[in-house]
Order: structure tokens, then C-alpha cells, then sequence
């Protein structure tokens, strides 16, 4: 048996676009707005409308997480459903109540809530009038709906972030075309990997204006994926460092340190493309940096020298400095193409101790999706889901390692409580300890479920 700290959180994460389904019709973020025009662009036609229906079903659903053994849950305010003018910030008398009597719902299961502020979802209004993210008053506005958070749920919520995986954004609305607005722009990408810092650090100013007791943190949740290199040859290890400074310790440094590293600034400005920034703008990140840190780990990069080196400057990308490796022999979750290493939990664990002063973290997102869950539903209707159950202990081990050599993690959230909707994937991968089944809306604990639950009552790994 493997012991973890006291006081260590056990929980699980989702977010609001995912669950909640459409309400407050006033307004839409840049997913609804995309699956109203396109809808085939989502796997199976299957847009994020009514999700798993948690506007509707929360008081349902909260019990049946506590049942699972969730203490704390990790979900998102969706801008687009409080602010119904987002220039005044007037809120919406709907979105309003719903997130209060959720809160009040969470807190009367013994969920503690942990409030994300934005979980990929610009509201449409402004991504059209401003590019969203692209435009530095957007941030202002960001920081706005922030406040409004904090006054209206500061009372009941005490953990807050301002961004999950912001380099999703990145990745997906400007480099990658999965995410809306779909660009493929690797200078705008720059910039509005600043900007996002930038909005960051406002909304941290906010909430320091308005909480400074120990009760209170603010953070960021950051996907981090640990690049390690093909080989120990010079290019290689070159690429890494750069795939390691661009996905990981650009974003690190930002929360944590308020600065940037010299290094990236020194590439992006050799490369022509460093984002525009004011000596005010870089004094207000420095003085507005996270008291916690989320770290979402699913799983590491491979990458080896760029095969054409050096690439050309001219339709920058910042994958000219690196190519993926496709490691022989890698352990993958085949149905979503993801590989399975959960030796970089420990890897992280370890970073943070020595390079970022042994910062307070907890990881908030990782889990096992997996396709066609129905194949291993038993005679009474429960998924037997021993993959999910050995993916969590691989993890934990590793993560435990980290924590008896000195690394300040002080919880673990599983992706996720109940199957949800995604971005890309509809419910095509399920990560669930409860399932549901999207044609009854039933809603059934798998497996994992029960082991979840001993593991969090007990604060003990059967390793
Ligand atoms: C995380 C996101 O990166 O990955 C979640 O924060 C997402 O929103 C999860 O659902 C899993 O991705 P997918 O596409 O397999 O559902």
C-alpha cells in the first residue's frame, strides 16, 4: 500500500462546455456558434448542445460523484452563460443562479468546488468583434468577468484558475485548426500566447484586489507534456530544449515567476517573430503570479532535429525547431492515439521541486479515454473497467515516488467524473467513472468507480 500525504485532495475535473448543455440562449461561445454552422465538423455530428445535460441533471448527478468518492470537483463559469453584456458586465439573472445553486449543491455533497474561469470557450460575440484572444482588451473584459466570479461565488469558492490548457488555444485556433477561429498563423499564435498571460495576470490582479486571506489561491491549469528528445546527439537534444521552453517552462515561468524565459525571447526574437509587449504590461505579470498550479498530464512528446534544418523563417511555426519522434515500441492508448508514460508525472514532480522552488501543484487532469465502452458493460450493466483502473495506479505510483523525494503535490483530480462531451471527440472517448449513456441518459458508476472511492476514503494506493 502506498500512503499519501494528509490532507491530500482526491477529485476529478470537467468543465462547463462539456457537461452543461446550452442555456441562457442570449449568447454563444466560438463551439456552439461553430456547430450551428458546421455541424459536421464535430465527430459523429454530435455538438456540444446538450452535453451530459448537467444544467439539468446537477443535483442528480453530484450525489452519484460523491458515490464515486469525489472530494473535490473541478469545473468552469462559462463566460458566454453569466455576462450578458460583456462590454458593462451586467450579468444574466440565469447563468447567475445556476452556478450559485451548483456551488450550493457541491458544498451540500461534501464536493469542495474548484472554479475555472475558461475552458477554451471565447464567447462568440467578442471573438467576432475583437479575434477574441488576438485583441489585448479582451483581456481587460476577461479580467471583468473574473471579478464578477469572485464577488458573486468568493464566498463559497476559495480555489480559482483563470485558464485551463491555454496552449490548447494556441495549438488548436492558430497553429493546428482544431479549435475555432481554425487559423493557421504562427506569428498571431506569439501574440496571443502573450495576451493570454497577459489576461492572466489581470484577472490575478483582480482577485488579490478583492481576497487577501490564506484561504483564498488563485492558479492556472497548464497541460504539460515533457518533451524528451530521440537521441543524446546535439540537434536532438536542441530540438527538446526548444519543444520543452515553447510547451512547458514559457507557460511555467509566466505563472509562476512572472517573467518569460531568456531563451525563448532570444529564439522568437531571432526568428522575428516576439510578441509586442509594454514595459507595463510586463511589470503587471511580474507582480500578479499563482499561488497553485494545475498540471493536466496525459501524455509526453517524442521529438527529434527538424529533418530540414534549419526550416524556412518565412511562414513561421514554432515546430521549425522540431520534429515528433515516433519512439519504437512506445506504449500507446491505441483508441486515442495517445501514449502512456507515466514516468512523466514523476518527471514533472521533479521539475517543479528544483527548478520552480518547489511550487505547490496538483495535478488536475489526467485519465484513460477510451472508444466503445459498451464492449465491456457486464450482465448487470456495469463497465468493467480494469484499463482505467491500472492506467490511475501506473500514475499514482510514479506521482508518489515525487512526493516521498520532496515534491509539493497536494492532489490528484481524474478526467473525469462523468463521461462528457468533447471538442473533437464527442463521446467517442470516455473517461468516466460513471457512465452515460447518451440514448437514456442513464447514468451508471463503472467499475473504477468503487476503487476510486477506496482509494480517496482510504488516502492508500494498493500498489
Ligand atoms: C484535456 C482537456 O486536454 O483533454 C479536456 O482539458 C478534454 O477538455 C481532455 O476533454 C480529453 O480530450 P479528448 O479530446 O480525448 O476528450
Amino acid at each position: 500500500m502506498l500512503k499519501f500525504p494528509d490532507n491530500f485532495a482526491w477529485g476529478a475535473a470537467c468543465s462547463g462546455p462539456q457537461t452543461e448543455g446550452r442555456f441562457n440562449k442570449c449568447h454563444r461561445n466560438v463551439f456552439d456558434y461553430w456547430y450551428d454552422t458546421d455541424p459536421q465538423a464535430f465527430y459523429g455530428g454530435v455538438g456540444p448542445d446538450t452535453a451530459s445535460n448537467f444544467y439539468n441533471d446537477y443535483q442528480k448527478d453530484l450525489p452519484l460523484m460523491k458515490e464515486a468518492g469525489i472530494k473535490h470537483l473541478r469545473t468552469s463559469i462559462q463566460w458566454s452563460r453569466l455576462i450578458a453584456d460583456f462590454e458593462t458586465g451586467e450579468v444574466d439573472p440565469d447563468g447567475a443562479k445556476f452556478y450559485s445553486d451548483l456551488i450550493d449543491c457541491m458544498l451540500a455533497n461534501g464536493i469542495e468546488p474548484y472554479m475555472n474561469l475558461c475552458h477554451f470557450d471565447m464567447p462568440y460575440e467578442l471573438q467576432k468583434k475583437y479575434g477574441g484572444w488576438e485583441d489585448k482588451h479582451v483581456g481587460d473584459l476577461f479580467a471583468n468577468f473574473a471579478d464578477k466570479c469572485f464577488e458573486l461565488y468568493g464566498d463559497r469558492v476559495k480555489h480559482w484558475f483563470t485558464f485551463n490548457e491555454p496552449k490548447v488555444i494556441i495549438d488548436g485556433a492558430y497553429l493546428y485548426k482544431f479549435h475555432y477561429p481554425l487559423k493557421v498563423d504562427g506569428p498571431l499564435a506569439v501574440q496571443v500566447t502573450y495576451n493570454i498571460n497577459l489576461a492572466s495576470a489581470k484577472a490575478i490582479q483582480k482577485f488579490r484586489s478583492r481576497f487577501n486571506d490564506d484561504d483564498h489561491t488563485v492558479g492556472i491549469i497548464l497541460n504539460l507534456t515533457p518533451a524528451y528528445p530521440r537521441s543524446n546527439e546535439p540537434a536532438d537534444l536542441e530540438a527538446a530544449e526548444f519543444a520543452n521552453l515553447w510547451c512547458v517552462d514559457l507557460w511555467l515561468q509566466a505563472a509562476i515567476k512572472g517573467t518569460f524565459p531568456e531563451r525563448i525571447v532570444e529564439i522568437l526574437t531571432d526568428d522575428g517573430v516576439l510578441w509586442d509587449a509594454s514595459q507595463e504590461e510586463l511589470d503587471l505579470i511580474k507582480a500578479n503570479t499563482i499561488d497553485l498550479l494545475g498540471v493536466n498530464y496525459y501524455q509526453p512528446m517524442r521529438v527529434q532535429a527538424p529533418a530540414i534544418s534549419p526550416k524556412s523563417l518565412q511562414d513561421w511555426m514554432p515546430d521549425i525547431h522540431f520534429d515528433n519522434y515516433e519512439m519504437p515500441g512506445r506504449v500507446m492508448n491505441v483508441d486515442k492515439g495517445w501514449e502512456i508514460y507515466p514516468k512523466a508525472l514523476y518527471d514533472i514532480a521533479i521539475n517543479l521541486r528544483d527548478n520552480y522552488g518547489n511550487f505547490p501543484w496538483f495535478v488536475s487532469e489526467n485519465g484513460m479515454g477510451v472508444s466503445r465502452e459498451e464492449r465491456f458493460l457486464d450482465d448487470k450493466g456495469e463497465v468493467q473497467d480494469d484499463y482505467r483502473i491500472n492506467f490511475i495506479r501506473d500514475h499514482l505510483k510514479w506521482l508518489h515516488k515525487g512526493i516521498s523525494e520532496g515534491a509539493n503535490c497536494k492532489g490528484y483530480f481524474l478526467w473525469t467524473a462523468i463521461d462528457n462531451w468533447s471538442w473533437m471527440n464527442a463521446y467517442r472517448n470516455r473517461y468516466g467513472l460513471i457512465r452515460d449513456d447518451i440514448h437514456t441518459q442513464k447514468k451508471t458508476l463503472k467499475k473504477s468507480a468503487y476503487w476510486y472511492r477506496k482509494l480517496s476514503d482510504s488516502n492508500e494506493l494498493d500498489a
